[in-house]
């Protein structure tokens, strides 16, 4: 949050330069400093050398899990064209780790041991990659997966997640298992760790199967960012509800005016208290737009649609094709009765 309002500061003085001063004077006399000390916490500590995993790691045994699993990922296993060397290896992160491991020698390491205490290595002059503000995380990983070259990261830069300072680092633990991979089963705990209101909605009695795990938060939205208002997968709400239900898609020779356009009309996306996720029930969902109407009993005398009885119906017990029809219903017109 701090960062955000910092930059918006410095955006603002900006302008304000750019109003008073001019270009020539601004590049003189204000260096665009932020982005140096943007750069500077990217790269680590400027005194330190890169010196290689093996020699970080033959210092001291205590990472030896998280390289079994970083060698068996699909980062670890990239390969440097000419040199056959890592492609990305522990400093492609963590940044240059020459003093991290310079007082390490197998004697102490060895002698600690002895005692029973562990080793560590200066790891205070390594990067804090915690501590970083949550974009500068995400360009440690986007330096490699840029978003030119990433098919999936087109739009994380204007997606919601990166506006609002959630980093690569939230989402992707790259130490917790050989696999880097974010299975669609995973993501919903993942999800829901920050998605208090959407957990909720997927516990009410009408919801999409996504406990049962037939749905999934990431067949709807991308989390690095999509299109329209919720980062859909799709440009519409229409278009992501049709991919998993394509008899609803038309177009029908007697459409419901241009209801049908806009699921949200009728539906809740997650979870309603209502069957068949609707927003209201039966028939208040349609008298919101529509008023009653009375219906001739075959025996004489007429009946209310929607209240007989004393009893709510609902109107698409008789209006069963309410997304549209091609079939005319008895007086020719297109009413959804069949
Ligand atoms: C792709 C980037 C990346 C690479 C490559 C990488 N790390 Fe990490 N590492 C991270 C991130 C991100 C964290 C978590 C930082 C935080 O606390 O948010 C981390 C955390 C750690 C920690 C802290 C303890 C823990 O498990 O959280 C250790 C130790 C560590 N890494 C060692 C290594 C070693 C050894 C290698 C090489 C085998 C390596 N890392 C390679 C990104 C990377
Ligand atoms: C030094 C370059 C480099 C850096 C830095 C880097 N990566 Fe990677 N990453 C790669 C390469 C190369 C691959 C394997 C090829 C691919 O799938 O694109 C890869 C693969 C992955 C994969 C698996 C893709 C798959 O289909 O299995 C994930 C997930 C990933 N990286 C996440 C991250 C995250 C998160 C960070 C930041 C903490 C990060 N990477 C930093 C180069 C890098
Ligand atoms: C809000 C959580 C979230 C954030 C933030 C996030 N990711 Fe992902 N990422 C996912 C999920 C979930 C998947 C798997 C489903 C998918 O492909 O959409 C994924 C998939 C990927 C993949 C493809 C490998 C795979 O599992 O299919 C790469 C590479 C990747 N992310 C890199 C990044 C990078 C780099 C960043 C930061 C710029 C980032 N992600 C930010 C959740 C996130
Ligand atoms: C580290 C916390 C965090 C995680 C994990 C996370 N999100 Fe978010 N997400 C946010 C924040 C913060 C926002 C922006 C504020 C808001 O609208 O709640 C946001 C916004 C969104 C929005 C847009 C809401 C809108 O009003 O437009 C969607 C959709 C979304 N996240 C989906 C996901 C999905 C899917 C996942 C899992 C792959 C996920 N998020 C994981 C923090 C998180
Ligand atoms: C069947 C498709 C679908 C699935 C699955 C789905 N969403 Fe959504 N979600 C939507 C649609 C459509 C909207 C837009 C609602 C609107 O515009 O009013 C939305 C809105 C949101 C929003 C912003 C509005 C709000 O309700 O706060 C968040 C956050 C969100 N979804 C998170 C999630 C998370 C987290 C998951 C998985 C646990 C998930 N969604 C699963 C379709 C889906
Ligand atoms: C990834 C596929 C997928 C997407 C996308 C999807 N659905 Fe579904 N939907 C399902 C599944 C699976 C069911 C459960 C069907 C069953 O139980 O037979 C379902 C059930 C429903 C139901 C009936 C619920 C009930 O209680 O019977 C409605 C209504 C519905 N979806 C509306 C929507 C709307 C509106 C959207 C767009 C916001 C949407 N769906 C997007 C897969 C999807
Ligand atoms: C005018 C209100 C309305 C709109 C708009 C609407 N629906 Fe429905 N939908 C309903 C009603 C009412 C039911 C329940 C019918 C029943 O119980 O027989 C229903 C049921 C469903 C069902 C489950 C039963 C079935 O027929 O398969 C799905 C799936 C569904 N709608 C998807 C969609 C999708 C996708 C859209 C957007 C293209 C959409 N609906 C737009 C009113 C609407
Ligand atoms: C968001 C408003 C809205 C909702 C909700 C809605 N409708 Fe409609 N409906 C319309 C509009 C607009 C038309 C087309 C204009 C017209 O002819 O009255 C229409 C047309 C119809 C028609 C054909 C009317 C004719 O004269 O040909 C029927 C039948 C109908 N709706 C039934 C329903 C039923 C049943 C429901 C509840 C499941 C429902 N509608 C929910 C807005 C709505
Ligand atoms: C018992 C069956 C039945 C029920 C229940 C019912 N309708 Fe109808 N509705 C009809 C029939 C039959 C027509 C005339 C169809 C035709 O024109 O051929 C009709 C026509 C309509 C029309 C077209 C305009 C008009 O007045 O002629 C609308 C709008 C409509 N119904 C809305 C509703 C709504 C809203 C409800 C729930 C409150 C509802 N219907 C409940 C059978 C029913």
């Amino acid at each position: 949050m701090l960062s955000r309002v910092a930059r918006q500061g410095f955006f603002m003085l900006l302008v304000i330069v750019l109003v008073s001063g001019g270009c020539d004077k601004l590049k003189g006399e204000r260096p665009l400093r932020p982005i140096r000390e943007y750069e500077k916490m990217i790269v680590g500590n400027l005194y330190a050398d890169y010196v290689g995993t093996r020699n970080c790691l033959a210092a001291c045994h205590e990472h030896d899990r998280l390289k079994l699993f970083f060698d068996a990922s699909t980062m670890g296993a990239q390969l440097k064209k000419g040199s056959g060397m890592p492609l990305v290896d522990c400093e492609s992160c963590h940044g240059p780790g020459s003093l991290a491991v310079r007082d390490l020698t197998p004697d102490l390491v060895a002698a600690n041991a002895a005692k029973g205490v562990k080793t560590p290595c200066d790891f205070k002059t390594l990067i804090d990659l915690a501590a970083l503000p949550a974009p500068a995380q995400s360009l440690i990983c986007l330096k490699c997966h840029s978003a030119n070259a990433t098919f999936n990261l087109h739009n994380w830069n204007a997606g919601i997640h990166a506006v609002n300072e959630v980093s690569c680092f939230d989402c992707h633990d790259v130490h917790s298992s050989p696999d880097l991979k974010v299975t669609p089963l995973a993501s919903g705990r993942l999800c829901f760790s920050c998605h208090e209101a959407a957990q909720m909605e997927f516990s009410l009695s009408s919801h999409h199967p996504l406990k049962e795990g037939r749905v999934f938060c990431v067949d709807c939205h991308d989390p690095h960012g999509g299109f329209g208002e919720s980062s859909l997968q799709k440009d519409t709400v229409r278009e992501t509800c049709v991919q998993c239900h394509p008899e609803k898609r038309g177009p029908f020779l007697y459409e419901h005016a241009d209801v049908v356009e806009e699921c949200l009309n009728c539906h809740a996306p997650h979870g309603s208290v209502n069957q068949r996720l609707l927003v209201a029930r039966e028939p208040f969902l349609c008298l919101r737009c529509h008023e009653g109407h009375f219906i001739n009993k075959p025996e004489g005398g007429a009946i209310s649609a929607g209240y007989a009885r004393g009893l709510y119906t609902r109107c698409t017990d008789c209006h069963s094709r309410i997304h549209g029809t091609d079939v005319p219903s008895s007086s020719g017109r297109g009413r959804f009765t069949q």
